[in-house]
């Protein structure tokens, strides 16, 4: 029985091939048990999108090996035959750049997640009201993404990567566009999530206000990963 959670084993990616081959990930291992939520950090090119990208199943790695749970998804070469799935239901994406759905509103973007996987909508919308309520965007909860400011846009997105409750999130510099207060009260709530619902979060960052959360962090440098204790440090 494997460990549950995230688990990453000599994890490599090459893009391209010949002269022009770009080698981003040489040698990451990670492991982030349920309920636990780790800081991914590393200068500029190091490799961090990549290794999201690739535990997300959004791009295929090149050798190594990635387990989500109990199942390995990954050994030099996928082992998880529906990738759709595994996005859809297992894999809450928090993007730098929050991709809403212009023509419907704040709260149809986030419920329509679990709409589509079959929650009623009436429950599906009290759920993204929750979540809004949480990051403290809900009086914008009927307002078009058009007329929100880039910080509600960012928290929309991140109630919008919550709201299935997947057993992994992957949070790439979830926090960059949001003042101090916000910023910790988004870790606050991935804090909360991973409890509540045994969720495993990695969140790529460099965002000096949210790094002495982390119990743990991963730094990774050129495509090379290194564990080190962060201070943990308790926050309300
Ligand atoms: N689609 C791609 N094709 C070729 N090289 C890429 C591609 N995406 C990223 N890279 C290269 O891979 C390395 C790691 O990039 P990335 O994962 O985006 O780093 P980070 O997110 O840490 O800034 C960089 O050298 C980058 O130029
Ligand atoms: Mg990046």
């Amino acid at each position: 029985m494997e460990h549950a959670g995230i688990r990453i084993k000599g994890l490599r990616k090459r893009y391209g091939q010949g002269d022009t081959a770009v080698d981003a990930l040489k040698d990451v291992n990670m492991a982030v048990a349920p309920g636990e939520v780790v800081g991914l950090i590393g200068p500029s090119g190091s490799g961090k999108s990549t290794l999201l990208k690739c535990l997300g199943a959004v791009i295929e790695p090149s050798a190594g090996r990635m387990t989500l749970g109990d199942e390995v998804i990954y050994d030099n070469g996928w082992k998880t035959r529906d990738l759709r799935a595994l996005r859809r239901d297992r894999i809450g994406f928090v993007f730098q750049a929050p991709y809403l759905i212009p023509f419907l509103d704040v709260t149809d973007n986030v419920a329509l997640l679990p709409m589509l996987a079959g929650v009623p909508n009436k429950e599906a919308r009290q759920r993204a009201l929750e979540l809004l309520q949480a990051l403290d965007v809900q009086h914008r909860a009927r307002a078009m993404p058009a007329q929100l400011s880039g910080g509600e846009q960012q928290r929309v997105a991140i109630a919008r990567g919550l709201v299935n409750r997947p057993p992994v999130i992957l949070a790439d510099e979830p926090t960059a566009p949001l003042d101090s207060e916000r910023a910790l009260a988004v870790i606050r709530i991935l804090n909360d999530m991973a409890r509540r619902f045994e969720t495993a979060i990695i969140v790529v960052t460099h965002d000096e206000k949210i790094i002495p959360t982390f119990r743990r962090i991963y730094h990774i440098r050129d495509g090379v990963t290194h564990e080190e204790a962060g201070e943990g440090r308790a926050f309300v």
